[in-house]
């Protein structure tokens, strides 16, 4: 990023409006204690279980969570040209292209609380991406959380969020205390006809990655078609492994 602005042939997106952006991201950061060099990427197809298991192992390790759909999501909601330009994707269960996600991956690395590393939910998400961050960061580790598609479409479909805590929950698996029920939001791109181009996405530009990460010995698999707290087992045995 040059002059301030971020995309190439994209709406730039100001200074500023990554400031307001990455104030909104950092709201659902929790950073508990001194962090182990090296980030963890934490990979797997859309409903894996990805934001569900990110909290535990932030308390783990230290490590804030740098999701790219939230930060896209932040940007859509204070409608910059750059958010309003991705929204077209995101609606549409498409990738974000590459210069972007990449523009904003170099700007949070930029950030005090990621010196040590941070844990990336959702990127990166094709080999242009994974080749970039190689450049920029090391990754010690890649925990692959993998589902079957036929489970996805009912984690997606049935997800609601809690847009005053950030909270995931769904409306069989993960139901959400009656007090909050009235305001939880259900996001825009959690159709089932959007999961199944998500999907698509996914297994074409997302999935050679696994492959990309496991020649370089960093790959760590994970059951996730399991209960939340199983998974959360598998993850923590995980993580213990490699920190
Ligand atoms: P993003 O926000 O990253 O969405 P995603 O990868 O599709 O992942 P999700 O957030 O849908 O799922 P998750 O794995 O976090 O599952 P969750 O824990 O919520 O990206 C959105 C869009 O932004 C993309 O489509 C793309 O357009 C764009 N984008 C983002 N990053 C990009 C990038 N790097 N490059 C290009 N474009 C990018 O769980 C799902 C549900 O299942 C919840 O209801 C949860 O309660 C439930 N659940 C979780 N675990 C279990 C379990 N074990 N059993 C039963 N239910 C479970």
């Amino acid at each position: 990023m040059d002059n301030g602005s971020v995309g190439g042939l994209w709406p730039p997106l100001v200074r500023t409006e990554y400031v307001i952006i990455l104030r909104h991201c950092l709201k659902t950061t929790k950073r508990l204690g001194e962090s182990m060099v090296g980030s963890i990427v934490l990979f797997g197809p859309p409903g894996a279980g990805k934001g569900t298991q990110a909290g535990r192992i932030v308390e783990l390790t230290g490590k804030p969570q740098v999701s790219t759909g939230d930060m896209l999501r932040a940007a859509v909601k204070l409608g910059s040209p750059m958010g309003m330009a991705a929204k077209e994707y995101m609606d549409a269960g498409l990738l974000v292209p590459d210069e972007v996600i990449i523009g904003l991956i170099q700007e949070r690395l930029q950030e005090d609380d990621a010196g040590q590393g941070v844990l990336f939910d959702g990127f990166p998400r094709t080999i242009p991406q994974a080749e970039s961050l190689e450049k920029i960061a090391i990754v010690s580790s890649v925990i692959s959380i993998e589902v079957p598609d036929d489970a996805i479409v009912d984690r997606i479909v049935g997800r609601r969020m809690d847009p005053e805590t950030g909270e995931i929950y769904h409306i069989q698996f993960k139901p959400a205390p009656p007090e909050f029920e009235g305001r939880l939001i259900q996001r825009p791109d959690d159709t089932e006809e959007t999961v199944r181009s998500r999907l698509d996405a996914y297994h074409t530009q997302t999935a050679p990655l696994a492959d990309w990460y496991s020649e370089r010995g960093l790959l760590i698999r994970i059951e996730g078609n399991a209960s939340i707290e199983q998974v959360g087992k598998s993850v923590e045995s995980a993580i213990s492994r490699v920190f």
